[in-house]
């Protein structure tokens, strides 16, 4: 994903409360997707990429997306995030209709509402590690002037790169590099973490420690829900579900999801 995209979805929309509140329903899982579909048109003509896909992802889990390659899974990880919209079916993530939202709208509530992690960090490379971090909080107008540097400095505290804070992102490791985009995910205080192949460009030992961190953030009652082709830390997600030909398989630890 390109950096524009990456700005796209920290983007101030437009819309008021009063318009994200109308398409508030009450909701018993944090992620709610049923019967989704989507497609795509091709010169070759259309091809259906989720097939009737129903999911649905409770607050604290801690859920692995699995499966082969080209099945699907980041078109579902961009339905979650709303970087995508399905062609039918709902998704509903904390408590909102996002198949319901404007594009506005879709970007205030992602702003809000869900960090996201990229394989390729997508730090932006003009700006300090810091800088990064207060970016989606500037865009979101969350917390006051003051309060961005300060809140900055603690995520990256919390992740361990406070001496790192000053420097331009191209000069740290591949590891750090993800503990900053992970601060950045944590800017604006999400319920819902989410990560495509967070670790598929690090090395093994290094993706061990940022899953640690996963792992701690959950322990804080964030949600997560990553991508991984990575079959050791798969075994150490406590739920993981397939996705084989944009149909969902079950989980090998937990039965919640529905098979399509
Ligand atoms: N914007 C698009 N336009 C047309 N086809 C698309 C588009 N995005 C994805 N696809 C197709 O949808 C299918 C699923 O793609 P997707 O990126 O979701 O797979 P994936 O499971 O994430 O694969 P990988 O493990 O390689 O990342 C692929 O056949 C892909 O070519
Ligand atoms: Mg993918």
């Amino acid at each position: 994903m390109l950096d524009a995209d990456v700005m796209a979805s920290y983007s101030v929309g437009s819309a008021t409360d009063g318009i994200l509140a109308g398409t508030t329903v009450a909701a018993p899982a944090l992620i709610s997707l049923r019967n989704v579909v989507k497609e795509y048109d091709g010169l070759a003509g259309t091809v259906r990429v989720l097939q009737n896909l129903s999911l649905e992802v409770h607050k604290g889990e801690f859920v692995g997306v699995c499966g082969p390659s080209g099945s699907g899974k980041s078109t579902l990880i961009n339905m979650i995030t709303g970087i995508d919209r399905p062609t039918s079916g709902d998704v509903l993530v904390a408590d909102t209709l996002l198949n319901k939202l404007s594009e506005n709208e879709l970007a205030r509530w992602r702003g809000r509402s869900v960090g996201v992690i990229f394989q390729f960090f997508q730090l932006l490379p003009t700006l300090t590690v810091v800088e990064n971090i207060m970016l989606p909080m500037d865009f979101c107008r969350m917390w006051t002037l003051k309060e961005r540097p300060v809140r900055a400095m603690q995520l990256l505290e919390q992740v361990g790169l406070a001496d790192q804070a000053h420097k331009l992102p191209n000069t740290l490791s591949g590891g750090q590099q993800q503990r900053a985009a992970i601060a950045r995910a944590l800017a604006n205080d999400p319920p819902l973490l989410v990560g495509d192949e967070p670790t598929g460009n690090l090395d093994s030992r290094t993706a061990d420690k940022v899953f640690d961190l996963f792992e701690q953030l959950v322990a804080q009652h964030k949600t997560f829900v990553m991508v991984t082709h990575d079959n050791g830390l798969a075994a150490r997600l406590p739920r993981v579900v397939e996705v084989i030909d944009g149909r969902l398989s079950e989980g090998t630890r937990n039965g919640r999801v529905k098979a399509a």
